[in-house]
């Protein structure tokens, strides 16, 4: 049974049961503190939560999970993927244990001619949470489950959550049971490679915090509703109903396995269990990637885009550890790319852009390797050089840190060598960074703010936004929050947050920046500070009272500021027009990853590899203008998703808030987003795109910045009165500025370099002066003299030695001292006869600079020294002379 039948099958049977089909999610969160979706049920949890009332009271879906905690694990065991898939059924306070039990166990009995998945009842086994008696009683009841088929676990199995505060409950799993080749006997309890988890029942039901692990949290008490959240895996089904090994033999998987080993020449299950372990490796990883660039996530150094990279890292340092040491991803991605595209089609519509990322990445990485192998080489040598027999764990850090150079190739190479590596250093120093990275993010999981003061309001209904067409609107206080709780009044000089049931103001979202403006109603005033929306279909409004007291029941009006909203629809539209004009002039891959726009100004990044030339910048700066002169009208329209994707809308995130989607049009297709921000009515109003900038903002990732409309034009205004000022103190028509300004430069340089020789003639000049200043000083003769400014140390340094040769073959030391800029230069001298009389530069440059507060060394006969103190030259050089005056014969 192919896997996309194995899901066919489950959403026909939860359909047939009064189930909605919903899509599935992004592998993107919404959510900072839970990167991925790492579970069927991230995507709901406003609803299992009951912030936001669900849509439905039943659904089903096939939802992509991304997981990467147990990452050492793929490849090692059958069931250990970084990408699977979760079939989950879902009752926001509908069913409970009763039907969810019923269900599953139908569905995974029943035959295929029933629509079932027709395992056999003998092979299955279920666990229930020790206490929850009431599921082990249901399986007995409902099934025909033998009673020592059912066990009895803790919280550290089953009871589920995502492992932060939030909804959470006890749960029930099935287990296929794959016979007595695979491991002990004792059921589920005592073995989880021959029992394979398949499918998890979770009674949710409670609200939990201060999660200090799976185990140890607070339960805060009953959620509103009693939900049923179930995850199947499919990849295990999979694997069992196709009667193989493991996940990375089934159908979506193996292909690429295959592809690999033969890229590799190691056949697959033949020779070196640890030569399979890296095939299933690479083809895990390569689908994770594939899937995850398909979702928008590009490779960086953070956060998301970090573990995209080094999941591409891993599969590329796995090849090389099977003996490719080139280029891999071109086929292995096509490869994945044909064996998920019947479930996900937008990994073929969508394979020019991913594929661009995948390939540059691995040409970067294998460039690290080559990069890194060449450092750690050296490091080798040196170690060799100076009879050591261990790479320092700080070396070893160090290439792992900035050059992202895995630690096992370090190891493989030192040892290689010959040598070992500190390892303790090395994991002392990962620990330390991990440590760090861990404080980081529980600071990012405090900032999440209690989201339960949100939830009563959001039960009433959504905050209807009237800004698209009005400017002011009457309504009523519904809410008042201050410090996070729920307040029936606010007094003037307080800060709260407002929650209103119509507002005209602009909730920040999609890169425009909230709307500025004022609240008013009887007797008080509230001046705007921002407006969020903490939670979907939520606006807040956070003010300060100006004037009297708000309290909840009130009318209330809200005033946007219209001069700063038109400015930010100005720039709003006109990021639109230059993401058109991107795609123009770039192509399709140009896509969008951020964009802000407020009054004035825009700025709109998006993934490319290379800087802009100008001329580029020029045509897009043009293109955005021309639309600006051609009036376009921007139409907006609401649309189902589906509708807004056959009208080839650039699909977004989250879409399963929400069933229609809002459509901005500006000259037809041209420029077609989905986008929930305030607009322009006609392309004309934003009157000018002025492009300030291009620069990079992290790999592949480029950023433009405009000013827009009066900002744009009082930029190029300034510009003007620079030029004309230019002009007039040149003496120079503005035109003919560039040439006379070059022209300047050159001639500025060429007298630089005259007077440059000048100077240096003038002091070879003083050489025979200098020479004749020559005294006894110990056993050499010595010339020590301040000759004041020079202009470089290098014209010093000429000065000395060409006052040495005057000096002859007798023991000589020439010491110079100098004013360079305004610091003060010693260079020492010595001739053969003088070092032979044991007079060495380098020494009495440090004797100089000992005295001018500085360093100083070099070579036996030439060096120099420096410091701070200027007025200290004569004190220096008379140091130099005491030094060879006192030295022992
Ligand atoms: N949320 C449950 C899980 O991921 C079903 O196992």
């Amino acid at each position: 049974m192919k896997t996309a039948e194995i899901a066919s099958r489950f959403l026909d049977y939860f359909d047939k049961r009064g189930h909605t089909i919903v899509p599935s999610a992004s592998l993107v969160t919404d959510d900072p503190a839970l990167l991925f979706t790492v579970a069927g049920m991230v995507p709901f949890i406003p609803y299992l939560s009951g912030v936001v009332p669900p849509p439905y009271p039943r659904a089903a879906d096939v939802q992509k999970c991304i997981r990467t905690n147990d990452i050492e694990e793929v490849g090692k065991t059958p069931r250990h993927g970084t990408f699977f898939q979760m079939l989950g059924n879902w009752s926001f306070g509908d069913y409970f244990k009763e039907d969810a039990i019923r269900y599953a166990w139908e569905l995974l009995t029943s035959s295929e001619a029933d629509g079932g998945l027709a395992f056999d009842p003998k092979d299955l086994w279920v666990t229930v949470y020790e206490e929850d008696d009431e599921a082990h009683d249901l399986w007995l009841k409902l099934t025909d489950l033998p009673e020592e088929r059912i066990q009895r676990l803790g919280k550290d199995t089953n009871y589920w959550s995502t492992g932060l505060p939030g909804p959470a409950g006890p749960c029930s799993e099935i287990f296929f049971d794959r016979g007595p080749a695979y491991g002990i006997d004792g059921g589920p309890a005592t073995d989880d490679d021959r029992y394979v988890e398949i499918w998890n029942l979770v009674f949710m039901q409670y609200e939990i915090t201060n999660v200090r692990s799976k185990y140890d949290f607070d339960i805060v008490g009953e959620l509103p509703a009693k939900n049923i959240d179930t995850g199947m895996g499919l990849e295990r089904i999979a694997f069992i109903k196709q009667g193989v090994d493991n996940m990375y033999e089934t159908d979506q998987v193996r292909p690429v396995l295959d592809l690999a080993a033969r890229l590799a020449d190691k056949p697959y299950g033949h020779e070196s269990h640890e030569d399979d372990v890296r095939l299933r490796i690479v083809a895990d990883h390569v689908r994770s990637s594939l899937m995850l660039l398909a979702d928008g996530v590009t490779p960086s150094n953070e956060g998301r885009g970090y573990i995209l990279r080094r999941i591409m890292r891993r599969a590329i340092r796995s090849m090389r550890l099977l003996g490719v040491d080139g280029p891999t991803f071109p086929e292995l991605f096509a490869a994945s790319r044909d064996a998920m595209k019947e479930s996900y089609p937008e990994v073929e519509t969508d394979y020019a852009r991913l594929s661009a990322y995948a390939i540059a990445e691995e040409q970067t990485f294998l460039r690290t390797l080559a990069a890194g192998s060449a450092i750690l080489d050296q490091s080798v040598a040196q170690t060799k050089d100076a009879g050591g027999t261990t790479v320092s764990g700080s070396e070893a850090f160090l290439l792992h840190d900035t050059y992202g150079f895995p630690i096992d190739l370090t190891l493989e190479i030192a040892e290689e060598a010959g040598l070992s590596v500190d390892r303790e250093a090395f994991d002392t120093l990962m620990l330390e960074q991990r440590t760090r990275a861990k404080a980081d993010a529980r600071a990012r999981k405090g900032a999440i703010a209690d989201q339960s003061a949100y939830r009563a309001f959001r039960a009433a209904g959504e905050t209807v936004f009237t800004g698209y067409t009005d400017l002011e609107t009457e309504s009523t206080v519904l809410g008042i929050l201050v410090d996070g709780r729920s307040a029936d009044r606010a007094t003037q000089g307080q800060i709260a947050e407002v929650i209103l049931a119509e507002t005209a103001l602009y909730a920040e979202s999609g890169g425009q920046v909230a709307d500025k403006g004022v609240i008013v109603g009887p007797g008080y005033e509230l001046e705007v500070l921002d407006v969020q929306r903490p939670v979907p279909g939520l606006v807040s409004h956070t003010v300060e009272v100006t004037a009297g007291e708000v309290a909840v029941g009130v009318p209330a009006t809200t005033v946007v500021d219209a001069l700063n909203r038109h400015a930010a629809q100005q720039a709003h539209s006109a990021t639109h027009l230059v993401h058109a004009a991107i795609r123009d002039t770039l192509g399709k891959t140009a896509t969008q990853t951020g964009s802000l726009n407020r009054a004035g100004y825009m700025r709109f990044d998006f993934s490319w590899g290379s800087a802009l030339s100008p001329e580029t910048r020029s045509e897009i700066e043009e293109i955005a203008n021309n639309a600006v002169r051609d009036n376009l009208e921007v139409v907006t329209r609401e649309l189902t998703l589906d509708e807004a994707k056959t009208a080839g809308a650039m699909a977004l995130f989250g879409e399963k808030y929400g069933s229609t989607v809002r459509m901005v049009d500006i000259g037809g297709p041209w420029s077609r987003e989905l986008c929930g921000g305030t607009h322009v009515a006609r392309s004309a109003e934003i009157g000018l795109v002025n492009l300030v900038g291009e620069s990079s903002v992290g790999a592949s990732n480029r950023r433009v910045e405009a000013l827009i409309g009066l900002d744009a034009f009082r930029d190029l205004a300034a510009e003007r009165a620079i030029v004309s000022q230019l002009s007039s103190s040149l003496k120079t028509p503005k035109d003919q500025l560039t040439t006379r300004i070059t022209e300047l430069a050159a001639s500025l340089k060429a007298a630089e370099k005259k007077i440059a020789a000048f100077e240096a003639r003038a002091l070879a000049d003083r050489a025979p002066s200098l020479a004749e200043q020559a005294t006894a000083a110990g056993r050499v003769q010595l010339v020590a003299e301040s000759i004041g400014a020079a202009g470089s140390g290098d014209d010093v340094r000429t000065l000395a030695l060409q006052v040495r040769d005057r000096l002859g073959s007798a023991p000589s030391v020439v010491a110079l001292g100098a004013i360079v800029g305004d610091r003060p230069v010693v260079i020492i001298a010595t001739n053969e006869s003088g070092r032979t009389a044991g007079a060495k530069a380098g020494v009495l440059a440090k004797v100089a600079a000992g005295v001018l507060g500085g360093g100083g060394g070099g070579r036996d006969d030439v060096a120099q020294g420096g410091g701070a103190d200027a007025s200290a030259l004569p004190a220096a050089l008379s140091a130099v002379r005491t030094s060879l005056e006192t030295a022992p014969a």
